[in-house]
């Protein structure tokens, strides 16, 4: 079932995503080479706590950290870590902010000092897919215009998307209906209607689009070693248009 949110809900959930832009405006300025993915968790912590919000991810299905933070290969669920960042590596910082029972959830990935070109460009596609999916999110489309716009575009750069995770609505809890993949055909899927609120994530590798999962039983890697991307936002689909939830203009 799709739960459609009022009013008052998206603008609850629109206050929780304040909180996290800003806290993504504040790791940008943090990241670095020598910096650790622990640091930038513990930072995390101190900020929403400063916010009067808290990490939803932490104790989520057993998760210990307050954000996901996956480096190069990895695509989601990479653990922090006391490891420094290199100059040229990528990092994506996930989480999901909780203020007074809303949520939101956004994703960004960061590029550590100079990066190659060709990581540059995963960066720059990736983030413009999501924009690219953003643009279907429009009241009579259907889910899968959104998965369709994303995977064409990537795939016109030569890149590939991750069919093993994918969107989620969000609202009481992190994962809701509708899923939400980044591939597929225009025309199929729900109907999307007013009120739905849902994230638009999608994962792109420089090679294949297959992933696998590490030891630990929550990061997922590409199988052929290339770099992964992912941006993230959370969207509420009004009269008016998609309504970023997580927008830090
Ligand atoms: N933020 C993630 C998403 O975009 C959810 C991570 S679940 C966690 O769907 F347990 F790993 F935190
Ligand atoms: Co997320």
């Amino acid at each position: 079932m799709i739960v459609l949110k009022s009013q008052r809900e998206i603008d609850a959930m629109k206050k929780a995503g304040e909180i996290l832009a800003a806290c993504h405006k504040e790791i940008a300025k943090l990241i670095q080479p020598g910096i650790t993915t622990w640091e930038i968790d513990q930072f995390v912590e101190k900020f929403l706590s400063e916010h009067h919000a808290t990490p939803e991810q932490k104790g989520y299905k057993g998760y210990e950290y307050a954000t996901c933070a996956s480096i190069n290969d990895e695509i989601c669920h990479g653990f922090p870590r006391k490891t420094p960042l290199n100059e040229g590596d990528i990092v994506t910082i996930d989480m999901v902010v909780n203020f007074n029972g809303a949520l939101a959830d956004s994703a960004w990935s960061y590029a550590v000092g100079k990066v190659s070109e060709e990581t540059g460009h995963l960066l720059k596609v990736t983030k413009e897919a999501l924009y690219k999916g953003i643009e279907q999110a429009v009241i009579g489309n259907r889910i899968g215009d959104i998965g369709h716009a994303i995977q064409t575009y990537v795939e016109s750069e030569g890149l590939s998307v991750v069919r093993d995770f994918i969107g989620h609505g969000i609202g009481a809890v992190i994962h809701e209906k509708p899923d939400v993949p980044h591939y597929g055909l225009p025309g199929k899927g729900p109907r999307i209607k007013e009120g739905m609120v849902f994230t638009i994530e999608p994962m792109v590798n420089i090679g294949m689009h297959y992933t696998k999962m590490d030891n630990n039983g929550w990061t997922a890697r590409t199988v052929d070693g290339t770099y992964s991307a992912q941006y993230e936002h959370t969207i509420a689909i009004t009269k008016d248009g998609p309504l970023i939830i997580t927008d830090q203009e």
